[in-house]
Parts: structure tokens; C-alpha cells; sequence
């Protein structure tokens, strides 16, 4: 996601900003620009990578000492030069960039239009800075009290920095919820989203904690305080990692760094749409074409790969809670098969890209044909994104392994939304198992994070099994995309040959593949049909097959016939997809490194498939 980097010295900031930018640009992003303070601030924003950005400076001035600058990766408003940050005020005398999704931002942006303010970009960002300036001049306060000020007045999260020509040696930063590395120099300070652009010039390091604010002012010490205006004492702390460790937060690999972000990819694609207090799911992007899906007597689900299994995950929620009859359709057999589609139809295209080239075909032949084009894309402003008349991004952030993993996550999170806000308008659940389901939603985040706590027992299967050529993944129901989701994993970064079936067809064929060397993964939590699932289990037991279970917290009958079992927390039928597929990604991914795979990039695959 977007990336910060900020410095206020004696030492000339542009190099070392733009370094820091590239060190950054392993996180993705869509736009870069710089501020640099000599009196007056001056501004660069270029679209695209930063080698752009440098390009585009390179005949200018850019001598000062103070700076700021940024990548973008779009949330509010399509990825362009004016949508770019650094952000000005009114005045022009604040310059600011900002990470993270300021949800109150219309009602802001409202009130300050309604004073005389005019906005030049789409972003959230440019609200705030505008705030911040409003309560300095009517309030008549200072900077940092200002900052505080405004912080108070924002729902959402958010990492900032502010560059002000009223206070050339000072430099302001804060943080809730998006993370912040202060490095402290001599009688210089470093500002980033993650170490990774300070640890060549020191290792001495403050993290910012959430509702902080630092007043960063050369050749002072600097001072923290919080929200609430108290003063914090910085504690500095000395960093260890190196360069290369860092840019994957300490990670071997992107796709484990990834897995581990789960927990706050699932928590960003929830953010400001699932509300327990009023008991509401509302997504703003479909707002306008609720009442048509409401309509529809038929959704039609396009979408490749991993997002054709989310897609899968989506038809078992949309029946089940919305009482919806959906398809679920590979978008490249979609768009030569002559399919029927007609007028008033929904279509959903699932794409974590938003540029697949089958999948845009497939949108278009729809569209066509007259259909309603629902988007759930990652990539802000993307192709498909931009082809669809409405639409949920999934907020997961920029995911770089080639093997999808919170992508997933975070397209079944935003389908279960999209099926229940349906089930609301339909009232097609009861309200108690609709609060029900709610809670266990935003529950979720907290039970994914005890999932990837396991100890180190994926890897110890990982090692048992890591030399076999084959491997089956069962599972029913629910569970049915999770082991085909499970199976996609293995193969495309293990190489290993793997399918994903429904429990109950295995008798139809794969049965035949059982015997003392073939691994079969169970997915068998607690729930729906376990008992005919545990019949299964006995079935591949019974011909010496090897059994790895995916289990409910403290269950016996499995245990006492697998040979491994993984255990997951409860939760509802709906939600098992999510909390299932995390211990299968590991797996996967623990297999792929003991064979010595290329796991963030495997052979022959893409991460963005734009030919068809
Ligand atoms: C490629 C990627 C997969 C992805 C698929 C669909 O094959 O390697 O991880 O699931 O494309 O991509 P999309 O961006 O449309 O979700």
C-alpha cells in the first residue's frame, strides 16, 4: 500500500527521499510525489513509478532540507497526478501526505466546502490537510495543536506527515492504525512507513504508536504526545534487520509476509461497511445498484483463479443467506460459449488485479448483452474496476507473491458482505442469526490471527510430506472451494501435482489414487454435513491413505483417525472458508521453500494475466 518517507536536517532531503521512495516500491503503488521546504514548499506528482518522478525533477531545483514524499496506491479517487500526494492547504502553507482511509472524510469535506474551501483531487487526504489549516486559523493554535485537533475529528486510520513554510525546522508526524518509523539522526530525523528507508542512515529508531503525534524539529530533541495531549516519552529502540529483511517486513518471502497480513486485510475489507452496533452492512460502491441486484433473477459470477474459487465460496453465501440462484463461471469459457445473458442480469467479476484479459472480455460481452457489471477488484482504478457500472474494492492492500492468499481472503470477505447486506434488504435471515453472523464476522480478524499461530506444525507436515508427487484436498459444502482453493496453492508454487474435489465424488475416481503414499487433506471443521465428512475420512483411512485434518478447536473423532490434524476456533458455516484456507497457504508455502520453489515468483506464472 502507500508508502511515506520524510526528512528535516542539514543534509540536501531530495536524494534521500527518493531513495527512500524506491526502497518503498516493493509494497506497489500507483503515483509518486515530493514536497520540498526552501522557504516556500515546493510540489512534484508524477502518475506511475518513482524513476518518473526523478526523471521529472531532475532539470528543477529541489535544494531544502526538509521534505516529504510518497507512492500512492489509490483508495480514494483513480491513481493520477492530481489525485497523488503530497496534498496542499488553502493557503498553501501546509504540504501532507497520508496513508490509510479517513471514512469520515464526506462529512468533513461537507463542512469545509460549506466555509469556502474548494478541493482539487478526490482524496480523503486533501480534506484533512484543509481541516488541519481551518482549525489553525479560526482556533488560532499552533501546528501541532492543530494536528491534534483535527485527529480528534477523524474516523479511520491513517499515518501523516506535515511539512509547513510557517515552521520551516519542524517536520509533523502521526499515526492510528497505519505504522510510522521515526529514525533519529544527528540533529536530523528520518520519517517512514517502514524502516526500510532509514536503516542506511541510522539505527536508531522510534515506532510511532497509534494516536501519537511527533514534533520532529532539527537540531532539537523531538517530542511525542498523544490525541489526548499527553506527553509520551520516545522509546528508542536499535534496529537489527537488514536491508533486505526489511523490505519484507522481516519475512523470507512476500507470500508468508502476505499470509500474515490477513488479519488486517480482512479488517480493512470490513472497515466502515459492517456496523454490530446498529446492526447494519452497508458498501457504498453498490449503494445506486442495490435495488437492480434485488431484481435480478439470476447473478452470474466471472473471474479466473483463485478468484474463480472466491467466486465459488460467493455462490454457496449468495444461495444460502440471499436465496439468490447464482453461476459461477470461468470468465474464459464465459466469453466463447454464447452464454445467456440478458437484460437486467448481474454479473459479479471477481479480480484481484482488475486486469485479467479473460475476465475483462468476459465483462464486456455481458455488458453487451445488457447485464448489470458488479466489480470486486484489489487495484484501485483498474480495468476492471473501471469497466464495471458499480462495485466493492477489497482493500487488501497490494499483494506481490504471484500466489494469491489475502487477495482470497479478502474477495469472500466482501461477497459474504455482499450477500448479507441482500439478506437485510430482503430480510431473507432472521435478525437474531443475521446479528448473529455479524458478530462472527468482526470476529474474524482476531480468529485469523490465532489460526496462523500454529506453532510451527504446518511445518512439521510440510517436512513429513514435502517429497511426494501427488496430493488430494476434500472438502464438503463450504469447504468444497476451500480444498480447491487449498490444492491451487500447492501446485502453482510447490509444483507438486495436487487436486481439489468434493469429498463425497472421490469414490467416483480419485478413490483410486489411495494408497500408504498418497497424502489427502480433509477440510473437517465441526459443522454441516462432519459426519458424512468423517465417513469420508474413514473411507481414504480404510484403502492406507495418509490424512492431514483441518479440525474445530478440541475435536476428538477426527483426531482419533488422522494422522495430522490442524486445529481452527469456531465459527459460523458462512466464514469457515476464511479461517480454513490460512493453515493450506502455509502448508503450500512451507512445502515450496523445502523443495528449494521460487515461492513469491513460481515458474511459468503471472501475477497479472493480460493475454488471454
Ligand atoms: C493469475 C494469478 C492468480 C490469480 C489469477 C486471476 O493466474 O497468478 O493468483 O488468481 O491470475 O487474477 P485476478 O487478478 O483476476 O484475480
Amino acid at each position: 500500500m502507500c508508502g511515506i518517507v520524510a526528512y528535516i536536517g542539514y543534509k540536501q532531503a531530495q536524494p534521500i527521499l527518493i531513495k527512500g521512495l524506491q526502497r518503498l516500491e516493493y509494497r506497489g503503488y500507483d503515483s509518486a510525489g515530493i514536497s520540498i521546504l526552501n522557504g516556500s514548499i515546493k510540489t512534484f506528482k508524477t502518475k506511475g513509478k518513482v524513476s518518473e518522478l526523478e526523471n521529472h525533477i531532475k532539470n528543477k531545483n529541489t535544494d531544502g532540507e526538509a521534505g516529504i514524499a510518497h507512492t500512492r496506491w489509490a483508495t480514494h479517487g483513480v491513481p493520477n497526478t492530481k489525485n497523488a500526494h503530497p496534498h496542499f492547504s488553502k493557503s498553501k502553507s501546509l504540504s501532507l501526505i497520508h496513508n490509510g482511509i479517513i471514512e469520515n472524510y464526506a462529512i468533513l469535506k461537507e463542512e469545509l466546502v460549506k466555509r469556502g474551501y474548494q478541493f482539487k483531487s478526490d482524496t480523503d487526504t486533501e480534506v484533512l490537510v484543509n481541516l488541519i489549516e481551518d482549525i489553525r486559523i479560526n482556533e488560532n493554535v499552533l501546528l501541532d495543536e492543530a494536528v491534534r485537533i483535527a485527529l480528534n475529528q477523524v474516523v479511520g486510520a491513517y499515518a501523516i506527515a506535515i511539512l509547513s513554510d510557517e515552521h520551516p525546522n519542524t517536520l509533523i508526524a502521526a499515526r492510528k492504525g497505519s505504522p510510522l518509523v521515526i529514525g533519529i539522526g544527528e540533529g536530523e530525523y528520518f520519517l517512514a512507513s517502514d524502516a526500510t528507508p532509514i536503516v542506511e542512515y541510522t539505527k536508531n529508531v522510534v515506532y510511532l504508536q497509534d494516536e501519537e503525534i511527533a514534533v520532529l524539529t532539527r537540531g532539537e530533541d523531538f517530542k511525542i504526545k498523544t490525541t489526548n495531549n499527553k506527553e509520551k516519552t520516545p522509546y528508542v529502540e536499535e534496529l537489527e534487520w537488514n536491508l533486505s529483511e526489511l523490505e519484507k517486513g522481516g519475512y523470507e518471502h512476500f507470500m508468508m509476509k502476505e499470509i500474515y497480513e490477513q488479519p488486517r486485510s480482512i479488517r480493512d475489507s470490513m472497515r466502515g461497511r459492517l456496523n454490530t452496533t446498529t446492526g447494519t452492512v452497508s458498501l457504498g460502491g453498490i449503494i445506486d445498484y442495490e435495488q437492480t441486484i434485488l431484481a435480478a433473477k439470476r447473478i452470474t459470477i466471472v473471474a479466473c483463479g483463485t478468484s474463480w474459487h472466491a467466486g465459488l465460496v460467493g455462490e454457496y453465501l449468495f444461495e444460502d443467506i440471499a436465496r439468490v440462484p447464482v453461476e459461477v463461471e470461468y470468465a474464459s469459457e464465459f466469453r466463447y460459449r454464447n452464454p445467456i445473458i440478458e437484460e437486467g442480469d448481474v454479473v459479479i467479476a471477481i479480480s484481484q488485479s482488475g486486469e485479467t484479459a479473460d475476465t475483462l472480455a468476459a465483462i464486456e460481452l455481458a455488458k453487451k448483452k445488457g447485464a448489470i457489471i458488479i466489480g470486486v477488484c484489489n487495484v484501485v482504478g483498474s480495468s476492471i474496476a473501471r469497466a464495471s457500472h458499480a462495485g466493492s474494492y477489497t482493500h487488501a492492500g497490494p499483494e506481490i507473491g504471484v500466489a494469491s492468499t489475502k487477495a482470497f481472503t479478502a474477495q469472500v470477505t466482501v461477497l459474504t458482505l455482499m450477500a448479507l447486506r441482500l439478506a437485510q434488504l430482503k430480510g431473507s435471515l432472521s435478525r437474531t442469526k443475521f446479528m448473529q453472523l455479524l458478530m462472527e464476522m468482526e470476529a474474524l480478524p482476531t480468529k485469523v490471527e490465532k489460526v496462523l499461530n500454529t506453532n510451527g506444525l504446518t511445518e512439521k507436515i510440510a517436512k513429513k510430506f514435502k517429497d511426494v508427487e501427488n496430493f488430494l484436498y476434500l472438502g464438503r459444502g463450504y469447504n468444497f472451494p476451500v480444498a480447491l482453493e487449498g490444492a491451487l496453492k500447492l501446485k502453482e508454487i510447490s509444483y507438486i501435482h495436487a487436486e481439489g474435489y468434493p469429498a463425497a465424488e472421490m469414490k467416483h475416481g480419485p478413490i483410486a489414487l489411495i494408497d500408504e503414499n498418497m497424502p489427502v487433506v480433509f477440510i473437517a471443521p465441526r459443522l454441516g454435513i462432519y459426519e458424512k465428512v468423517v465417513s469420508n475420512i474413514q473411507e481414504v483411512k480404510a484403502r492406507k491413505g495418509r490424512v492431514i485434518a483441518i479440525v474445530t478447536e478440541g475435536d476428538t473423532m477426527v483426531r482419533e483417525i488422522a494422522d495430522y490434524v490442524i486445529e481452527i476456533p469456531e465459527t459460523a458455516e458462512y466464514l469457515m472458508p476464511i479461517l480454513a484456507s490460512i493453515p493450506l497457504q502455509k502448508l503450500a508455502y512451507h512445502m515450496a521453500v523445502m523443495r528449494g520453489c521460487n515461492v513469491d515468483m513460481p515458474r511459468n506464472l503471472a501475477k497479472s494475466v493480460t493475454v488471454e
